[in-house]
């Protein structure tokens, strides 16, 4: 048996999002966002599902916050949801939308948690969509108003900002493959978006400087990583292009201010640009305090003809899957951290996310056996120490996900939680998962 320590400093949490858990979609003056006009689109959503009750947890935040509390994390990563603050996405400020989060953060601060805000997890106001969303550049303006809300809102609580979550899911899977909300096919516009996304997220780190914000203030990309099959030149600039089309496109403008310019040929091959205005790569490459990384998965890739866009195929290697369909690759985390490491600076980096979906139902003794769940998270964990051996500075690990909630498309078909939810009853059950985790953070060392 061998025994993998972490630092005693080191930050355990757990984390969610607001459209997956909230629910109350029409409560307290909450306008619509995109999710809201998506999920009630027939065909969008597994099984017509949306997030109009999701977890409720708009009413039952005090319940979580306790279940937290006994799990024993320091650290709560929740997304606020935008239009409950300006339910138009401008002009006029919704008291009572944010009353609900100085409610959420007053509780957990009572219970000794630290609260680590997400400002978009991919809830924009629909408003704002009608006038073109992230495609019009206004919305960058009504972004940093909004987040200049919040932080004069909560300055001296909140001490960790996330400006943006995944800005690839919010650009290209959204606006280029269609899966997610808005539900547009379209790389021109999907390149527009991200470059968009990425200057509201300089213009923030700006303001949130310019204003005296106390804490700090990042972002949290995911990532994926991508090993070549073979050292054949081919296989190797395969696996490059489908790397650098999530992790260095949306890494190098922040940390460099440029885009990986092997990937601007690539795509201008496939016909669409990325418009940059002067000074918005300055604008975008703004010091910040912390990375957060979201890392679920990897593949090994080789080259093909006929792969698709990056002329990529992946290569099932055998590997096991979560119950999404994802290959579990804990080896991932572990380059894909180190890799970080070397191209950027030396960046203190939370995990704002790992997890596996494993839809253990309740048993007939009343407890989840999600056993998929923590051979996941321990082999992950494993990685994450690796790095850390390796000079990564890696500072906290926060877990996908608290509970069970609304997977986006997937409705509410796969489970993520380490507590399950029962969305006929909205019983929350810790799973075994909880209380390995429990017993994890208590002793700060895992057992291999
Ligand atoms: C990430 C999202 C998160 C959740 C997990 C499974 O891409 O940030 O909201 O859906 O995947």
């Amino acid at each position: 048996m061998a025994i993998i320590a972490f630092p005693r400093e080191f930050v355990w949490g757990a984390a969610t999002a607001a459209y997956q858990i909230e629910g109350g979609y029409d409560e307290d003056g909450r306008g619509l966002s995109i999710w809201d006009t998506f999920s009630h689109t027939p065909g969008k959503v597994y099984d017509g599902d949306t997030g109009d009750v999701a977890c409720d947890s708009y009413h039952r935040y005090e319940e979580d916050v306790k279940l937290m509390q006994q799990l024993g994390i320091h650290a709560y990563r929740f997304s606020i949801s935008w239009p409950r603050i300006y339910p138009n996405g401008d002009g006029e400020l919704n008291d009572k939308g944010l009353d609900y989060y100085r409610r959420l953060v007053d509780c957990l601060l009572d219970h000794g948690i630290t609260p680590f805000c997400t400002l978009y997890h991919w809830d924009l106001p629909q408003a704002l969509q009608d006038k073109g969303g992230w495609n019009n550049r206004e919305t960058i303006d009504a972004y940093v108003q909004y987040a200049e809300t919040v932080f004069r809102a909560f300055d001296g609580k909140i001490l960790h900002y996330m400006t943006f979550n995944e800005p690839w899911c919010a650009s290209i899977l959204s606006n280029y493959i269609g899966e997610h909300a808005p539900g547009n096919r379209d790389l021109q516009l999907a390149l527009d978006i991200g470059h968009h996304i990425l200057v509201a997220h300089g213009k923030t780190v700006q303001r949130f400087r310019a204003l005296g914000i106390s804490g700090q203030i990042g972002y949290a990309p995911n990532v994926h990583w991508m090993e070549p099959y073979s050292r054949r030149p081919e296989d190797v600039e395969a696996a490059r292009r489908r790397r650098a089309s999530m992790n260095e496109w949306f890494l190098e403008p922040v940390f460099k201010g440029s885009y990986p310019s092997f990937m601007i040929d690539w795509y201008a091959k496939m016909g669409a640009q990325v418009n940059i205005l002067p000074g918005d790569m300055e604008t975008i490459q703004q010091p910040i305090d912390f990375l957060g990384i979201n890392y679920y998965t990897g593949n090994v890739v080789r080259y093909h003809e006929y792969g698709g866009d990056f002329q990529a195929e992946d290569v099932d290697m055998g590997y096991d899957r979560t119950h999404i369909g994802w290959p579990i690759y804990p080896d991932g985390l572990y380059q894909v951290l180190t890799w970080i490491h070397e191209q950027y600076d030396a960046i203190p980096i939370y995990m704002t996310e790992n997890g596996a979906c494993d839809n253990t139902e309740i048993g007939s003794d009343g407890k989840v056996h999600d056993e998929l769940r923590i051979g996941y998270l321990k082999s992950h964990l494993a990685s994450v120490n690796r790095a850390m051996h390796s000079g990564v500075p890696v500072k906290g690990y926060l877990t996908w996900s608290l509970m069970d909630n609304f997977e986006w498309a997937h409705g509410y078909s796969m489970r993520f939680g380490i507590i399950h939810v029962d969305y006929r009853t909205l019983k929350r059950t810790p799973k075994e998962s909880y209380y390995w985790y429990q017993k994890l953070i208590r002793k700060g060392y895992l057992e291999m």
